[in-house]
């Protein structure tokens, strides 16, 4: 049963900027391990590691050359093992990152489809059926190798498009459907890898991209149907795991394809991006900002259109951030971070934290590109422990740092700011308590709008017997409430009542139980 899910907490970890053990200047399994308590301590249960596949790394880990064999960087198999093992010890679950996409150009599977000779894997990727076959609304790699074809790529040119086949085919002359045993080969495949790391006793998988299989599927409906095999496998096989899908499409995801969660991502105009990532040149206009001015309804109408759907069948899971988007502070202040995590942690669903945003780890904007990283770069730099050597991340040369440690004076540190009563880390820790000794505010309980006005506030909802109000803004808000019998549980900021009202004063949260 995954009825574990339901309360759980999730931290994320880039696995290369986490903890260093061998002073080669990377994070690694060991590091992880190690770290287990601290992650327990902060109230988190499940653990989501970005990839640790073998891999050329020039997207991070997100282009595997082998799915069964772990990462020199991060150490060995047994090194992974014992991890899951000190993980279960603990009563903590581990997700690995699922690619299912594409793979690295180096995969032997792609090493033997690009030859010229016919191989057992020339179906495994979506090749033309000659050169000089490129039409261009489709994003192919042209004569770079020597079999007589252009590939399919995802993202960047070294991810290669496993093929899965295309829902409308196009070009029949090199386009299998996606009922082919072609494409079901491939889903086999992946099977057999998701079997390989089920079987060591993993408790699921983070699905990347996981909405990219079939081409020309704009409804999404055969890929929707190959995670519908999956799911029917897990539930046969390993009643325990999880599937949890990059996509922010909850109908398409949780009710169509069968994910167990989905993350709500920072998308262009969805109810994510509205609460706490819509900056429009140097105006911020999300609902989280401070001197907020946002719209609350622009995120509510969003969110119950995925909420209302999918709540009988699965999760939406917020995140604080994750390695692909710029850290929370560089658009709001520390103080705004510890209101956001009050929302995060009494909203339905999972909620995921990213490493080192539980002490409200900056964005870089000085970092030049690292392994693909891009922008997101300055999202994934060292986390930083302590005032030891390398922010107690690594003992190695400063040189060798995967990626240079924040090193300003002000810079977060988890040992700073433990025990200190108005960190973002003491007020997150409080929260995830606050969360798991009551079940009303994870997953038992819906969630009902009290008060939700287009450019207005306070923001109001309750949970079970639990009702939370917000006011971001710079201003007093009142509503008209009924407070008798009400015990406050949670405070940022401040508020006032009387009969029949309560005043929410500004940049405040206020959670009663009645
Ligand atoms: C996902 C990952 C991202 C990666 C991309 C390609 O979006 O989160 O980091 O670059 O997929 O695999
Ligand atoms: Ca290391």
């Amino acid at each position: 049963m995954t009825d574990w899910l339901k309360n759980s907490v999730f931290y994320q970890i880039y696995p290369q900027s986490f903890y260093d053990t061998n002073s080669d200047g990377i994070g690694d399994l060991l590091g992880i391990t190690l770290k287990l308590d601290y992650i327990k301590d902060l109230g988190c249960n499940a653990i989501w590691i970005n990839p640790i596949y073998d891999s050329p790394f020039l997207d991070a880990g997100y282009d595997v050359r082998d799915y069964k064999k772990i990462a020199p960087r991060y150490g060995t198999m047994d090194d992974f093992e014992h991890l899951l093992s000190e993980a279960h010890k603990r009563d903590m679950k581990i997700l690995m990152d699922l690619v299912p996409g594409h793979t690295s150009d180096t995969h032997e599977w792609f090493q033997a489809a690009k030859n010229a000779y016919p191989t057992e894997f020339d179906d495994r990727y979506i090749f033309t059926d000659c050169v000089w076959e490129a039409p261009t609304d489709y994003r192919l790699m042209c004569g770079i190798c020597e079999r007589d074809g252009n590939y399919l790529v995802n993202y960047f040119s070294s991810q290669p498009a496993l093929n899965y086949g295309f829902y409308k085919v196009t070009h029949p002359a090199w386009q299998k459907s996606s009922d082919s045993p072609e494409a079901w080969a491939t889903v086999d495949a992946l099977k057999d890898i998701m079997r390989f790391w089920l079987d060591k006793g993993i408790d699921g998988f983070r699905v990347d991209m996981a909405d990219s299989l079939v081409k020309n599927d704009d409804e999404k409906i055969a890929t929707a149907k190959i995670w519908r095999n999956m799911r029917e496998m897990l539930d046969r096989d390993y009643p325990n795991a999880v599937m949890i899908s990059e996509w922010s499409n909850p109908q398409r995801a949780i009710v169509n394809a069968g994910f167990h969660g989905d993350f709500y991502l920072d998308h262009h105009g969805n109810g994510y991006n509205s609460l706490f990532r819509k900056k429009i040149g140097d105006d911020n206009q999300s609902f989280f900002a401070d001197h907020s001015h946002g719209d609350i309804e622009e995120f509510l109408a969003d969110y119950f259109l995925g909420y209302n759907c999918s709540k009988d069948h699965g999760y939406i899971c917020f995140i604080t951030n994750n390695h692909d988007m710029p850290r929370a502070p560089f658009y709001m202040s520390d103080w705004m971070i510890r209101l956001s995590h009050a929302f995060m942690m009494t909203m339905p669903g999972v909620p995921f934290i990213y490493y080192g945003d539980e002490i409200g780890m900056r964005y870089r904007t000085d970092l030049i590109s690292k392994e693909g990283g891009f922008s997101r770069t300055g999202s994934r730099t060292p986390m930083q422990w302590n005032s030891e050597k390398n922010a107690g991340f690594s003992d190695s040369d400063e040189d060798m740092l995967y990626l240079p440690i924040d090193r300003s004076e002000d810079a977060p540190t988890v040992e700073k700011q433990q025990g200190d009563p108005d960190s973002i880390y003491e007020n997150l820790k409080a929260l995830i308590a606050l969360r798991k000794a009551n079940p009303s505010l994870s997953n038992d309980s819906e969630i009902e709008v009290v008060y939700g006005k287009s450019h207005e506030f306070p923001f109001v909802y309750r949970r079970g017997e639990f009702t939370a109000f917000f006011n971001p803004s710079d201003n007093d808000a009142q509503v008209d409430y009924d407070m008798s019998g009400a015990e406050n549980v949670y405070t940022l900021g401040g508020y006032e009542s009387g009969d029949g009202f309560v005043k929410i004063l500004p940049r405040s949260f206020l959670l009663i139980r009645q």
